[in-house]
């Protein structure tokens, strides 16, 4: 027989302080580390020019016209940041959020301004209407008895068209966060009919009707004039639809997954990981984690850096591969560039 070490060994032959005493060793079984490397900043771009108009509710963050794109470009490479995801706040809202669609829409410009500046940073766009639609919805309307809520499939058009026109611009990756159903395959084929074969979709997949969205509605002034997005967005109290979401998007040609918000949904995170290991999985660390230790900090009731540090080390331990979130300059400056 070979000898196996003994699974069952208690205390006190087994003592796992052990391997706590010394400060190095504790680094060297450490399991789970977090790097800028892994980090993506979301960036909101405003219409008008010379502005940069602090957003109240998320310290740190602004709203920044595209002609100041520039430096605060060079700073996020500068911090080794990898990557950055666009929203956009356009001067002009209707009920189709047609200006999402134009050449020269607000992120369509901020696209060509980053690809103008810097080869180095992956740029993502956000896909979605609700910052364009005049009602805050994340498509257009229809009303059935009684009862106005998004039209998915004349939705489906519009993503794709939306898609094709970042992808028009530079955008490397493409985001949508809509959760209509059978938006990754129309924006697949939209894509690819255009030339744009060789974009990869991150599909916002698990995407949860959350309270935590509540400081960026106000960054991206995308607030729903009506109602909630419940009817879209998924239920808080379900996991294994998570599960057939997921499937779904990447039966559909998913090249990433996403899992959002992140804090209170770090089991759907292991889970999505487990049930698909081999796709990379992105968290979004959503503006209601972020103000939150923000706002405690602010009142000396939470030490910022470790707060944040240890959130985005058990969204990572949850089984995410990459974090977009709001704290990815302020990791940089803590960890040092690009560690
Ligand atoms: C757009 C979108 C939202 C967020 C990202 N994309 C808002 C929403 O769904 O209401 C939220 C991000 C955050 O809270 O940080 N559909």
């Amino acid at each position: 027989m070979t000898s196996v070490p003994d699974s069952s060994a208690h205390f006190p032959q087994l003592r796992l302080r052990r391997l706590r005493g010394h400060a190095v060793l504790r680094e060297l079984v450490r399991e789970t580390e977090v790097s800028v490397r892994d980090l993506i900043l979301p960036l909101f771009i405003r219409h008008g020019s010379n502005t940069r108009q602090p957003i109240g509710s998320m310290p740190g963050h602004d709203q920044i016209t595209v002609d100041l794109l520039a430096d605060e470009i060079r700073s996020i490479t500068d911090l080794g940041i990898p990557g950055v995801i666009l929203f956009g706040i356009p001067a002009t809202k209707d009920a189709a959020g047609s200006a999402a669609l134009r050449d020269e829409g607000i992120v369509q410009q901020a696209v060509r301004k980053i690809k103008e500046t810097t080869a180095d940073l992956l740029v993502i766009t956000d896909l979605c209407f609700c910052e364009y639609t005049d009602h805050g919805h994340c498509g257009v309307l229809r009303e059935r008895h009684g009862r106005t809520d998004v039209d998915n499939d004349p939705t489906l058009d519009l993503l794709a068209r939306q898609a094709v026109s970042h992808a028009q611009a530079g955008a490397d990756v493409i985001a949508p966060s809509g959760m209509m159903d059978g938006m990754v395959s129309a924006i697949r084929r939209g894509l690819d009919a255009a030339g744009h074969e060789s974009i990869p979709i991150l599909s916002y997949a698990a995407k949860y009707a959350s309270a935590f969205y509540g400081p960026f509605r106000e960054a991206a002034e995308s607030t729903p004039q009506f109602g909630d997005r419940r009817t879209y967005q998924m239920d808080p109290g379900n996991a294994q639809e998570s599960l057939r979401e997921v499937a779904l998007d990447l039966a559909e040609g998913a090249d990433m997954l996403m899992v959002k918000p992140a804090l209170s949904y770090l089991d759907i995170i292991c889970r999505v990981k487990q049930a698909h290991p081999d796709v990379p999985l992105c968290a979004y660390n959503v503006s209601g984690e972020y103000s939150m230790v923000k706002a405690a900090a602010a009142k000396g009731w939470l030490d910022e850096q470790r707060t944040t540090m240890e959130i985005l080390t058990s969204i990572r331990r949850a089984g995410a591969d990459m974090i977009i979130t709001y704290s990815a300059k302020d990791v940089a400056r803590w960890l040092g560039p690009g560690k």
